[in-house]
């Protein structure tokens, strides 16, 4: 059985580019021996987070995409140098799912993204989530043409990289994990979570 990774696109624009690349790189980890899934929280929105108020069909079917992933990869527009609400409300509805979870990170900006997904990757830190080490930064006006497809060949090759390695070290840290999980090790974060 592959890997299941799980990418969440949090625009709500129709073009996103980050849901474009988003969508790149679950194809690629395809191709590698990875199970993927889209969740499009445009699509499939989940109401404002309040925890007495969490019965609706939307909700449901997102908790289903979230416990059938070992692996996340997270698409977020810049807004304000952050990520988007519709991002944090789904890691505000989500958090206790993502001990021992591997993470990846995509971010459309025009400056780079990086306190976006620094913001992130706190977050799924905040909840014993591992991250990839680097992040996909897309920008619009240099990474796309006019028509919408990617002219960028580091944009590309970082899509590839990204794909390999969530597929090779999201891997290793999901068996291990299992592993931990099932064993009566005491000395590892993942006993906490038996
Ligand atoms: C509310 C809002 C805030 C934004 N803040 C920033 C910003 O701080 N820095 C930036 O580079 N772009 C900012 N942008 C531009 C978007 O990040 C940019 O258009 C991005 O490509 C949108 O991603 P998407 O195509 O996936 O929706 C902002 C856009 C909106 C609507």
């Amino acid at each position: 059985m592959g890997l299941k990774i799980l990418g969440v696109a949090s625009s709500m624009r129709e073009s996103s580019y980050s849901t474009r690349v988003l969508k790149l790189v679950l194809e690629k980890a395809e191709k590698r021996g990875a199970e993927t899934k889209l969740l499009d929280l445009r699509v499939l929105q989940l109401p404002m987070y309040h925890p007495e108020q969490n019965d609706s069909p939307e909700l449901d079917k997102v908790t289903e995409y979230v416990k059938w992933a070992d692996a996340f990869v997270l698409a977020s527009p810049d807004y304000h140098g952050s990520m988007s609400g519709v991002m944090k409300n789904f890691l505000d509805f989500f958090w206790s799912d993502f001990a021992g979870k591997v993470f990846g990170y995509i971010c459309a900006s025009h400056e780079k993204g990086l306190t976006a997904m620094d913001q992130m990757r706190t977050a799924v830190r905040q909840c014993y989530g591992w991250s990839m080490p680097y992040g996909i930064s897309v920008n619009s006006d240099q990474d796309f043409d006019s028509q919408g497809n990617i002219i960028s060949e580091n944009l590309l090759f970082r899509t590839e990289t990204l794909a390999r390695d969530l597929v090779a070290y999201g891997s290793l840290i999901t068996d291990q994990y299992k592993k931990d999980l099932q064993s009566k090790e005491p000395n590892t974060f993942a006993a906490r979570y038996r």
